[in-house]
C-alpha cells in the first residue's frame, strides 16, 4: 500500500504514522508521499506507450524543491510559468532542453533569460511576445524555439476562475490568428516555430473538452504543414483533474487514448504538462484544532491553525477538500465549520462537515492538497510558510523547514 490510508484506525502516509510525522514537526505542515507521486507519473507515461511523448510536470502546482527533484529523477521533464521556476528547474537538475516555458506576461528580463538558455520551448501568448523573442533571440545570434499559445474557444467545464481555453479568457492567441503568427516566423531570423500549444484550464474532469482541442490544434498543424510549415510537438498543456470527492475522473489511460486518437495520424510528438494529476493526491496539509465554538444552526466552529495562508483553494475558488480527524475519536457526530486563523471571513476550508466530536488540539488531515496547495502559500497576517515534510520508503524527512520571522524580516530594511 502507498499513499494516505489508515492503519488500525490512524492515518498513515507509505506507512509512515501522521501523528507521529506531526508531533515531530510541528503544525500546519504538508506531508507529501513520494511514491504516490512516482506512480502518478509512471501511469500517465505508461499509458502514452511507445507513441513520442513528453511529460513537463508543471511546476506551478508545486515547485518544492524535493518535489522538483523527485520528478526530475523519475524522468519527467518541466514545465515552468515564470523564470523563477526555470531556475529552481535547472537547479533541480532539469536541462534547459527539457523545460517548456509558459505564462501569459513574460517580462523582457524573464524572455532574456529564456532565449539565453536555449530551453525546448518558449509558449509565446502574443504577436507582441513573438516580437519580443525574436529581438532578444537574435541580439544573441541565436534562434528561440517556440511555441504559439493558442486559444481555441473551447469551455473546459471547469471552475471559471480555472478556465483558461476561452475568448473571454487571457490567455494565448485567438486560433484564427495564430496562422498568420507562423507564417510571419519565416520573417523573423531569431525563432524556430517548433510546437503549438493549448491549456484549456486546470481540473478538467471530462475528456471530452480534451478531445476536442486536439482535433482543432491537429487541424491546424496540418494547415501549417500544408504551407511548408513543420513542427515537432503538439503541447496539450496540463488540466487533468483528481477526484476531491471521490467521483468519478478520467483516468490517465481515457486521457492518453483520448488525445492519442486525434494526434498519432499527425505523427507530431506530444507533449503535456500536467501538475494535479501527479500530485494532487499525494499531499495531505495537517493542522491541529486550536479552539472551538458554537456556530449558527447548531453547527460548530472548528478553528484550526491552518488557513487560507497554507491553503487557499477553497477561500479562492470555493474548492472542496475532504478533511478527516488522523486518528477520529469514538464520539458522536457533530457539524462543523471548519475554518482558518487569519482575520478573513473567506478563510474557511470546509463548511457542514460531519466529524465526531472534536477536541482542541486534535490533529485533522486536509486531504488531496499536494497541488495548489504550499505553491500558493503566503505570509498574510505575517504567517511563516508551512513546513513540508517528504515520506520515502518509509522514511519521514523534513524537506523545507518552517519559516521564521527573522526569515520574513531578512528581506526588510532594519528588520533583521
Ligand atoms: C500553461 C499551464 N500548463 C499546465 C498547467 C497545469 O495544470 P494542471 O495542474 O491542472 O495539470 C497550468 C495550470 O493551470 C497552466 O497554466
Amino acid at each position: 500500500m502507498f499513499g494516505f490510508f489508515r492503519e488500525e484506525n490512524a492515518l498513515v502516509c507509505d506507512g509512515v504514522p501522521l501523528d507521529a510525522v506531526a508531533r515531530e514537526h510541528g503544525t500546519p505542515l504538508y506531508v507529501y508521499s513520494a511514491e504516490s507521486i512516482r506512480r502518478a507519473y509512471r501511469e500517465l507515461d505508461e499509458a502514452f506507450g511507445a507513441y513520442p511523448h513528453r511529460i513537463h510536470y508543471a511546476l506551478k502546482a508545486n515547485s518544492s524543491f524535493a518535489i522538483a527533484r523527485l520528478l526530475h529523477r523519475s524522468g519527467s521533464g518541466a514545465d515552468a510559468n515564470s523564470i523563477g521556476e526555470v531556475e529552481v528547474a535547472m537547479r533541480a537538475g532539469f536541462a534547459a532542453s527539457d523545460i517548456v516555458f509558459s505564462g501569459v506576461g513574460k517580462s523582457p528580463d524573464e524572455i532574456e533569460r529564456a532565449v539565453q538558455l536555449g530551453l525546448k520551448a518558449i509558449n509565446a501568448e502574443s504577436a507582441g511576445e513573438l516580437e519580443r523573442i525574436d529581438r532578444a533571440a537574435q541580439a544573441h545570434g541565436v534562434r528561440a524555439r517556440v511555441a504559439v499559445r493558442v486559444n481555441p474557444d473551447i469551455d473546459a467545464g471547469t471552475h471559471p476562475h480555472i478556465s483558461t481555453g476561452l475568448h473571454t479568457n487571457k490567455f494565448g492567441v485567438p486560433l484564427e490568428h495564430a496562422g498568420e503568427l507562423y507564417r510571419r516566423m519565416s520573417t523573423q531570423p531569431g525563432l524556430e516555430p517548433v510546437g503549438i500549444h493549448v491549456h484549456l484550464g486546470s481540473q478538467i474532469i471530462s475528456t471530452e473538452p480534451i478531445h476536442r482541442a486536439a482535433v482543432v490544434v491537429v487541424r491546424f498543424a496540418r494547415e501549417l504543414r500544408d504551407q511548408g510549415i513543420h513542427l515537432d510537438h503538439i503541447d496539450v498543456g496540463g488540466g487533468l483533474g483528481i477526484s476531491y470527492d471521490g467521483s468519478r475522473v478520467p483516468t490517465a489511460a481515457e486521457y492518453a487514448a483520448a488525445v492519442l486518437a486525434i494526434v498519432k495520424p499527425s505523427g507530431l510528438a506530444v507533449a503535456m504538462e500536467p501538475g494535479r494529476y501527479i500530485v494532487g493526491a499525494a499531499g495531505v496539509l495537517l493542522a491541529r484544532v486550536v479552539d472551538l465554538k458554537p456556530a449558527a444552526a447548531g453547527h460548530q466552529f472548528a478553528v484550526l491553525d491552518a488557513g487560507m495562508t497554507e491553503l487557499m483553494r477553497p477561500a479562492l475558488y470555493g474548492s472542496f477538500h475532504r478533511i478527516e480527524p488522523v486518528t477520529p475519536r469514538q464520539a458522536r457526530e457533530l457539524c462543523y465549520d471548519i475554518v482558518g486563523p487569519v482575520c478573513e471571513t473567506t478563510d474557511a476550508l470546509g463548511h457542514d462537515r460531519r466529524l465526531p466530536a472534536l477536541e482542541v488540539g486534535d490533529l485533522l488531515a486536509i486531504r488531496d492538497a499536494g497541488a495548489y496547495g504550499s505553491a500558493m502559500s503566503s505570509n498574510y497576517n505575517r504567517r511563516p510558510l508551512p513546513a513540508e515534510v517528504l515520506v520515502d520508503a518509509g522514511n519521514a524527512t523534513l524537506v523545507r523547514r518552517r519559516q521564521t520571522i527573522d526569515d520574513m524580516l531578512a528581506l526588510e530594511l532594519g528588520g533583521s
